[in-house]
C-alpha cells in the first residue's frame, strides 16, 4: 500500500474561504493506489509550501506527495519553485504528460508550470488547483505511481523487457 500525502496550495482555502474540492476529487482517484495519510491546506507562501515538503518527505511516513494549486502564472503562484527548492532529483516526463494529455483537452494547459521529483525516497507531484485538472492530470500519471514507488523503494530491481 502506498501512503500519500495530499498538499491543496490555495490562499482561499487556506483562509477558509473557499471549499477545496480539488483534495477530495485526488483522494477518491487514489482509492485503488493506496491510502491517504496526510492532508492539509496551506497559502500560496513559497517557504510554507516547501516547509510541509520537507516535513512529510524526510518524515517518513508518506511515499508520495500530490499538491494541487498554485502552478500558474499569477504572482502568488510558487507552487513549482516551493517543490524545486526542496526535490534532489527532477522527473520531468511525469509533468511532461501531463501537460501533453491535458493538452489534447485544452490549450490551457501549457500554463501550468507543474513539476515533479524526488526528495529522498518521496515521489512529489504538482497537479493544477481546479478539480477538473486534476482529474485530467492525475488520470494520466496515475497508473505509473504504483512501479515508480516500487523502484524508489528498491523492491523491484529488475524489468521485463517486452
Ligand atoms: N490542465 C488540464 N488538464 N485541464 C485544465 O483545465 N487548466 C489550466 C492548466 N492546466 C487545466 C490544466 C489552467 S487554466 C491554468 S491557469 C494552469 O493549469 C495552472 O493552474 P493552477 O494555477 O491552478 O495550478
Amino acid at each position: 500500500m502506498i501512503n500519500i500525502g495530499i498538499l491543496t496550495v490555495s490562499d482561499k482555502g487556506s483562509q477558509g474561504l473557499r471549499q477545496d474540492k480539488s483534495g477530495p476529487t485526488i483522494r477518491d482517484m487514489v482509492v485503488g493506489i493506496g491510502a491517504v495519510v496526510e492532508y492539509e491546506i496551506v497559502p500560496d507562501e513559497r517557504e510554507l509550501i516547501s516547509d510541509k515538503l520537507i516535513a512529510w518527505a524526510d518524515g517518513g511516513k508518506v511515499d508520495v506527495i500530490l499538491t494541487n494549486g498554485g502552478t500558474g502564472l499569477s504572482a502568488r503562484d510558487v507552487t513549482p519553485e516551493a517543490t524545486l527548492a526542496v526535490i534532489d532529483k527532477n522527473v520531468p516526463g511525469i509533468a511532461e504528460v501531463m501537460r501533453a494529455r491535458s493538452l489534447a483537452i485544452t490549450p490551457m494547459a501549457m500554463l501550468s508550470r507543474a513539476v515533479a521529483g524526488l526528495r529522498g525516497d518521496c515521489l512529489i507531484i504538482n497537479l493544477p488547483g481546479s478539480p477538473k485538472a486534476v482529474k485530467e492530470c492525475l488520470e494520466a500519471v496515475l497508473p505509473a505511481i504504483p512501479h515508480a514507488v516500487e523502484i524508489i523503494k528498491g523492491t523491484v530491481t529488475e524489468h521485463a523487457i517486452k
